[in-house]
């Protein structure tokens, strides 16, 4: 079994309508049921911040602090995480908001949030990526580098510096008589970071397909099949050097087209990541709600078991609402599979009783108007 990282101690002050609560816990599940309006989901996304990132819900900083309150929240945590104990705190100060978050661990300041990832990795399927499959391809793009990432923290980085580049190259070529060398060297850079972006992905996706394979027979979740289209589609069986010449030379080539269209039309910030029931052999846009909904428990397991077995750690799984669409007979077999990842899981849902299989595997606590109770 993977290194279990759990989270055992939690509080928040100003965090959404959290004033201030502190939160003791052992290493069993936690299931947060209460009302709706209650505060669940908003605890989840504090143990999202633990992750680089702006959370589950991708928020700006300045809608998480406590409306009524000075301005900026924290967020401290301990953890048994992957290099044994720490102390995470992290948040924003008044006035702040507009910028990153801070992050201290054990009381020293951290130069970057990424540095989280050296201590744990969290996972999390909410409501809002219900609509993944039908939605925007960039929907789909984050998604599936935000799986990347939790494997790969130099991810973020590389896309970051792509999107720099590409964003250079796109201005330069607006100009009248645009500088070629500068064109080139922009060029080069973009080849070597969209390039080894695009291997990362698709390393994953194979990993989570030979996953996803492997958990064929494992109880009533249908499985995916994944690719990724887009993007030298049919050159990336090629070593990363001349995969590189390839894009490289597609960019030269494309320049005045580039030009007139003011973007660029080539690149990995095209990509899609196609997705498929692979029982119906139909694609997953065209599934219902609660199969697209187990398509998608299915990606996001196969996922934290993926991060288990690369890191020796369990994540830490974020279950939002996980088990609205799911029958009984489902419901136990989804709790089984959590379970059997080894890792400490938070679910929601409003209704204590669709937990109960969970039995003494999980601690259950009530979420009341900003308080909790156990
Ligand atoms: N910055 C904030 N300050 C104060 N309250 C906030 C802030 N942001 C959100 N809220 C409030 O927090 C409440 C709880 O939200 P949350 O999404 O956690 O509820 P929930 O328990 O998950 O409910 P549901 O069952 O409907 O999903 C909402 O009423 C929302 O208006
Ligand atoms: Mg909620």
């Amino acid at each position: 079994m993977p290194h279990k990282v759990t989270l055992f101690s939690l509080k928040l002050h100003d965090f959404r309508n959290y004033a201030s609560i502190a939160l003791g816990l052992d290493d069993r599940h936690v299931v947060l049921t209460g009302a709706n309006g209650a505060g669940k989901t908003n605890l989840m996304e504090a143990v999202s911040f633990l992750t680089p990132g702006r959370g589950l819900r991708r928020a700006a900083y300045a809608d998480v602090a406590r409306e009524g309150a000075p301005g900026g929240f924290s967020v401290f945590a301990a953890i048994d995480g992957m290099q044994g104990e720490v102390e995470v705190g992290t948040g924003t100060e008044a006035g702040e908001e507009g910028q990153s978050r801070r992050l201290r661990l054990n009381g020293t300041a951290a130069r970057s949030v990424d540095e989280l990832l050296d201590h744990l990795r969290v996972v999390w399927l909410t409501p809002s990526m219900d609509g993944l499959f039908s939605g925007a391809s960039s929907d789909r793009r984050r998604f599936l580098d935000r799986l990347v990432l939790s494997l790969d923290p130099e991810h973020g980085r590389r896309a970051a510096d792509f999107e720099k580049a590409m964003r250079g190259r796109n201005r330069l070529l607006s100009e009248p008589r645009p500088d070629a060398r500068w064109l080139d060297g922009l060029e080069l850079q973009m080849a070597e970071l969209g390039v080894a972006m695009a291997l990362a992905r698709r390393e994953l996706v194979g990993l989570l397909a030979d996953l996803v394979e492997a958990s064929r027979d494992e109880g009533p979740f249908p499985t995916s099949a994944m690719a990724l289209t887009g993007f030298l589609d049919d050159a990336l069986d090629r070593p990363a050097y001349e995969i590189e010449e390839i894009y490289a030379a597609t960019l030269r080539d494309g320049r005045f087209r580039d030009a007139a269209a003011g973007r660029t039309l080539d690149g990995p910030h095209r990509v899609d990541l196609m997705i498929r029931h692979r029982e119906k052999d139909i694609d997953a846009a065209r599934c219902s709600t609660g199969e697209q909904k187990a398509l998608l428990v299915g990606i996001v397991l196969a996922h934290a078991g993926l991060v288990a077995g690369m890191t020796g750690h369990a994540p830490i799984l974020l279950l939002d609402e996980i088990s609205a669409h799911l029958d009984e007979g489902r419901r136990a077999a989804l709790f089984d599979r959590v379970d059997a990842l080894g890792g400490q899981a938070f679910m929601t849902g409003t209704d204590r009783a669709m937990f109960e299989a969970l039995g003494d595997r999980a601690r259950f606590l009530t979420v009341e108007n900003g308080t909790i109770a156990g």
